[in-house]
Parts: structure tokens; C-alpha cells; sequence
């Protein structure tokens, strides 16, 4: 079980991540850092970073460049095996929508999305999710 996430300087989804105790690689912040590549089956957390488009119509781009960059590469793009998003429910129809692009983009389910940090609920849902159901994702390594 691997957990591959992406998280800015605000540091919201590393907190969570960090909260589920699972083991974890983090997608670099900067361009000019060594890419992550991975090899075994993962879930990706991802923020959303769309500033709430569906009523702005200003920025449509939810996913953050640097997993779209990860994501890029086939072979870690072959390893994904679920989504869970991060977000803010203040921007309402988009909340978490990183989620849905990448589900839909990956062919892979989208598992959870949480607010911020995520609250202590959220992290015991989602640890208790993943392991429960880690087989039937294929998140357990070959
Ligand atoms: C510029 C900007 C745009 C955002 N757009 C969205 C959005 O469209 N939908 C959403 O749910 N959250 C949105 N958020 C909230 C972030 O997803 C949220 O703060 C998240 O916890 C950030 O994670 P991080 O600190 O790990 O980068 C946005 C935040 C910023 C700063």
C-alpha cells in the first residue's frame, strides 16, 4: 500500500497524509526537483487548485501541474489505482474536482475527498477504507 500525494506550500494534504500513518511518497513542489517515480500500485492525494471555475470561469485546470507532469509519465500512470481529493466546500459544485478529473482522465474510482487537513473522522474513514478495500483496489504490491 502506497500513498502518493502532492501538496503546496500550505501543507494541508501532507497533514492528512501524514495522518493516515501509511506509507508515502510525496510528488515534488518544484519543477526543478528530481521527479518521483514509482513502483507499485498507489492512491494519489491531490489538492484542488481550480479557484472554483464552474462559477468563475477563470481557471480551469483543478489538477495542480506538478501531478499532472507525474501523471504523464505512463509508467506512473500504469501504477494509480484510486483518487481521494482534497479541497474547499467553500467553492461548493467544485469542491474536491481534482478528484473527478483525475478519476475520469485514469479510469480509476475516486475513494474520498476531504476539506483541508481533514478532520480526525476523515482520517480514520479513509485509513480504515483503504486498508479494508486495499485487494479489491490493487493496491497491494505484486
Ligand atoms: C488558488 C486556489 C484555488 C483553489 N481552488 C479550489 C477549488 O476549485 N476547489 C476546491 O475544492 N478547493 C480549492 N482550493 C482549496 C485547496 O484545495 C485547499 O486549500 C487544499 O487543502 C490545499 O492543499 P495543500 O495545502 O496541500 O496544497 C483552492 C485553493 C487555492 C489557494
Amino acid at each position: 500500500m502506497l500513498v502518493v500525494y502532492y501538496s503546496s506550500a500550505t501543507e494541508n494534504t501532507r497533514r492528512f497524509v501524514d495522518k493516515l500513518g501509511l506509507p508515502s511518497a510525496r510528488i515534488p513542489l518544484r519543477k526543478s526537483e528530481e521527479p518521483l517515480i514509482v513502483d507499485e500500485p498507489y492512491v494519489l492525494v491531490c489538492p484542488t487548485y481550480g479557484g472554483g471555475a464552474s462559477i468563475s470561469h477563470q481557471n480551469s485546470r483543478p489538477v495542480p501541474p506538478q501531478v499532472i507532469r507525474f501523471l504523464n509519465d505512463e509508467h506512473n500512470r500504469s501504477l494509480i489505482r484510486a483518487v481521494i481529493a482534497g479541497g474547499n466546500s467553500n467553492f461548493g459544485a467544485d469542491f474536491g474536482k481534482a478528484g473527478d478529473v483525475i478519476a475520469a482522465k485514469c479510469k480509476v474510482p475516486y475513494v474520498y475527498r476531504f476539506e483541508l487537513l481533514g478532520t480526525d473522522e476523515d482520517v480514520r474513514l479513509c485509513r480504515e477504507g483503504l486498508l479494508g478495500a486495499a485487494q479489491d483496489l490493487g493496491l497491494e504490491a505484486a
